[in-house]
């Protein structure tokens, strides 16, 4: 069977997606598959490279160009008897769009479908969908442009008379730390929502905690199954795109020296969150833990990064399955997904 393994993308974590999948080309079982490479430019174009039976030695061999590889359009992916493996993060990769394009194409593909994908990416809309079932969040104050231009004071007063200072300002759909700024006064709100806007017409304010870091890695489509938690020790203030992908100031602790209660009480939440949003293939769940043992979901991530140094295939090394492995329980979980709405389909004529 062809594996089309797409990676790279327009988002801020084009670099931290070769990073994956060249991860994904040394472990995936070649007795059974091939893998042809997709690669999205920075710019958005899409190239067709080499089909590899073996794992390639370079990483650099992963960043094709048009010398060496055939320029196509999206649609040209079509193909049967192939799995599709998209490892691309953030906007355009990971909130439904390409698992959209896929569902058009009528092809298996790993991962969170559209529905799943794009509510997680929001963080308006996934908060507003966990409220909802009951899962313990940050209280937050939702703004969009057109609303802040004509009543900025109403809602900077609404900020500060729900949420103390400091407060976390997100765009609502980015990723990776981009737009997000801490405030700590009215002058540094200002000035966050201002920098969010310039990512997105919909922004958050969040409030502020100071809070341990713990995620928990989810697996499955109908049956699912999760992992201990894990803990990202930081040394700095926030985990920034430059402390989660560059400077490496950032460690994990797996399993996370939690007690077996709070343990479960994560997985619980993680799972209902997946549920709630009807994940397939995998996440990972990201939660706030305070001092006082409170626990608050920060968010979940449909395609978290996938690198064998990576938190989500470490959560399931600790639980037994290694990276090789977990690669083929993905590949199965998409094909079964994919055989099921056939049925259901064939089942409706
Ligand atoms: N409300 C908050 N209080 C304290 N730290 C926060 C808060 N929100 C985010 N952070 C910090 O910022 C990081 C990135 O925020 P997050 O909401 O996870 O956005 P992203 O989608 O970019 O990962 C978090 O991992 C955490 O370190
Ligand atoms: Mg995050």
């Amino acid at each position: 069977m062809k594996i089309f393994l797409v990676y790279g993308g327009k988002s801020a974590e084009h670099d931290v997606s070769i990073l994956s999948a060249f991860s994904i080309l040394q472990a995936i079982y070649y007795n059974y598959y091939s893998v042809q490479l997709v690669y999205i430019t920075q710019d958005g174009n899409w190239l067709k490279g080499r089909i590899y039976n073996e794992a390639p030695l370079n990483e650099d061999d992963l960043r094709l160009t048009i010398a060496n590889a055939q320029p196509i359009l999206p649609s040209d992916l079509k193909e049967g008897n192939a799995v599709i493996f998209p490892v691309l993060h953030g906007p355009n990769g990971e909130d439904g769009t390409i698992q959209g394009l896929f569902e058009v194409l009528n092809m298996p593909y790993v991962g969170a479908g559209v529905l799943a994908s794009a509510c997680a990416m929001d963080k308006i809309i996934g908060k507003q969908l966990f409220q909802q079932v009951g899962i313990p969040q940050l209280p937050y104050v939702a703004v969009t442009k057109n609303g802040y231009k004509d009543h900025q004071g109403e809602i900077l007063a609404e900020c500060e008379g729900s949420l103390i200072y400091p407060m976390f300002v997100k765009p609502a759909n980015m990723g990776s730390s981009v737009g997000i700024s801490k405030a700590e006064s009215r002058d540094e709100l200002i000035q966050a929502i201002d920098e969010a806007f310039r990512f997105d017409r919909r922004v958050i304010v969040e409030q502020g905690i100071e809070a341990r870091e713990l995620e928990i890695a989810v697996l499955g489509n109908d049956e699912i199954r999760t992992t201990l938690a894990g803990e990202i020790v930081k040394d700095v203030a926030f985990y920034t795109y430059e402390s989660k992908y560059l400077d490496n100031k950032v460690e994990l602790q797996i399993p996370a020296d939690i007690s077996g209660e709070l343990q479960e009480t994560l997985q619980y939440y993680a799972r209902k969150a997946y549920q709630t949003l009807d994940g397939s293939g995998l996440s990972r769940c990201d939660f706030f833990l305070t001092a006082n043992n409170e626990v608050f979901l920060n968010e979940v991530n449909t395609m978290p990064g996938f690198t064998p140094f990576s938190m989500y295939p470490l959560l399931w090394q600790n639980m037994g399955l290694n990276y090789g492995d977990l690669l083929e329980e993905l590949i199965q979980l998409a094909k079964l997904r994919f055989e099921k709405k056939q049925q259901i389909e064939v089942e409706q004529l």
